[in-house]
């Protein structure tokens, strides 16, 4: 087991500070941001991630997890240092890379002894190599250092589950010792199974960008399938549940939506086509991704508009789930963005609520109302939006919503809400390719 220092403690470096401590690893998680680290140090998370408390306070407590902001010292009694600073998209679709270059000028300045340097933060293809040549060039003589590369796969919302039950870890080095001491750290992982896969340093860095295209490709297939299926007649749950039945296919990641949002998908895409274009390489397959994601956002504007008589001037609406997707706090390029900004255009009155997520939303709008119960939201609206498919909305109480809301509108980009329920009631409705009962 390792001495490890995490660089970066949000919603990635966190998780896996915690989850290698979990590992028995003695883990320091550091950040710039001192106030993160304070509120770590007096039991506060700073971020909602379901199941990281109680792991988290069960390795404190055994003093294998610890959080500073001396990031000089903590990087000199470490053996393994493990980058999850931000690497968020530039006005040019490509990643900005400010933080992971800072990090690495404060690495070499400490590299004393023999370390492992670990990038988990995404990055472009090739910033691996850029790196050591980086630490070669200002790394004291005499002082030897590995790279490493290891991305992460961690879901909001389901990132403990997701590390501690990883499909596979993707450890890419040129070095034995590396790699050997890498797996040494995800050892209780593989006692039965071996889910880690060696590869270099650049493939692991493609493998990143190459599986979360993917999958942001297969939701933004299945979209304009399901918005096909509005006009031909076909229902998009029969249709996406009997595609998954095929094992080629599988039947994750096939849920229509109002598109995909996050810290993750948009800009990896992004990052992922200018890379291409650097290279000269074209990939239509990506740019359909992106225009179909935009498509899908404005699409749910449109809707909205089409479900209201008279449209949505001075119309009351109450907007239900603000993060990106359920299980997380994080509004991140979330559709729900997109929605708030489309309705103040037409001049329609916003009514927000999410479980956890009203906070992070107000910094970015100050000008719409936030609720603390769902049915206050609801309360004199005229339509209702459900955005985020949280639990609770799932089993919304639509009686009680029929005799408080002022008129009958509601619009479901989550097919979450029973459809003959709805039309029992007499709700005017509208969801994602659905046949409307
Ligand atoms: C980040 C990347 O954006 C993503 O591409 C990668 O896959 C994983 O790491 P996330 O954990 O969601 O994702 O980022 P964020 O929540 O913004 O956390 C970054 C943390 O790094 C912040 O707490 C920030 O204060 C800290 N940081 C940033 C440093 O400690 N040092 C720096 O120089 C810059
Ligand atoms: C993603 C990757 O899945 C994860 O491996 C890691 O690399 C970080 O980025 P995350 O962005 O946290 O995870 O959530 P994810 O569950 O992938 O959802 C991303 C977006 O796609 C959300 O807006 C979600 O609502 C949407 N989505 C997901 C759909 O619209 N339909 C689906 O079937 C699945």
């Amino acid at each position: 087991m390792k001495n490890i220092t995490i660089i970066g403690t949000g919603y990635v470096g966190l998780v896996t500070g915690v989850g290698l401590s979990e590992f028995g690893n003695r883990v320091i998680c550091v950040d710039i941001d001192n106030d993160k680290i304070s509120k770590l140090n007096s039991g506060v998370i700073p971020i909602y991630e379901p199941g990281l408390e109680e792991i988290l306070k069960r390795n404190v407590r055994c003093e294998r997890l610890y959080f500073s902001s001396d990031i000089s010292s903590s990087i000199k009694n470490s053996e393994v240092i493990i980058v999850a600073v931000g690497t968020p998209m530039t006005d040019k679709g490509n990643a900005n890379m400010y933080y992971v270059d800072s990090v690495v000028k404060v690495i070499a300045e400490n590299l004393n002894d023999y370390k492992i340097i670990c990038t988990k933060s995404t990055v472009p293809i090739g910033t691996g190599k850029k790196i050591i040549n980086t630490l070669i060039s200002d790394f004291t003589e005499g002082v030897d250092f590995d790279y490493v590369s290891n991305p992460e796969f961690l879901r909001e919302g389901s990132a403990v589950k997701d590390f501690l039950w990883p499909d596979r870890i993707v450890i890419g080095t040129a070095s034995k010792k590396a790699y050997s001491i890498m797996c040494d750290i995800y050892r209780p992982l593989y006692i039965n199974k071996n889910p880690i896969k060696h590869t270099n340093v650049e493939s692991a860095e493609m493998i990143k960008y190459a599986s979360n295209s993917f999958l942001a490709l297969k939701i933004s297939y299945i979209n304009e399938i399901a918005n096909l299926c509005e006009h031909v007649g076909a229902d998009i749950h029969d249709v996406a549940s009997a595609m998954g039945q095929d094992g080629r296919i599988s039947d994750k990641f096939l849920h229509p939506g109002p598109g995909f949002g996050g810290s993750c998908f948009p800009k990896d895409l992004e990052s992922l086509v200018a890379i291409s274009k650097e290279k000269n390489i074209n990939m239509e397959t990506l740019k359909a991704a992106i225009n179909a994601n935009k498509s899908q956002k404005a699409k749910m504007g449109t809707k909205l508009e089409n479900l209201i008589d008279g449209g949505i001037k001075n119309k009351h609406i109450a907007l239900l789930g603000l993060s990106f997707k359920a299980n997380t706090d994080d509004v991140r390029e979330s559709s729900s963005i997109d929605i708030i900004e489309f309705i103040i255009k037409k001049g329609g009155i916003v009514r927000a609520y999410d479980p956890i997520a009203n906070d992070s939303m107000s910094k970015l709008f100050n000008n719409i109302s936030y609720y603390d119960d769902v049915y206050e939201a609801i309360n004199e609206s005229d339509c209702l939006v459900i955005m985020t498919e949280w639990n609770e909305f799932r089993a919304l109480d639509l009686p009680r919503i029929k005799n408080i809301m002022n008129d009958r509108y509601i619009l479901d980009t989550r097919n979450i809400i029973n459809m003959s329920e709805l039309s029992r009631l007499g709700f005017v409705y509208d969801n994602i390719g659905r046949i409307k009962i």
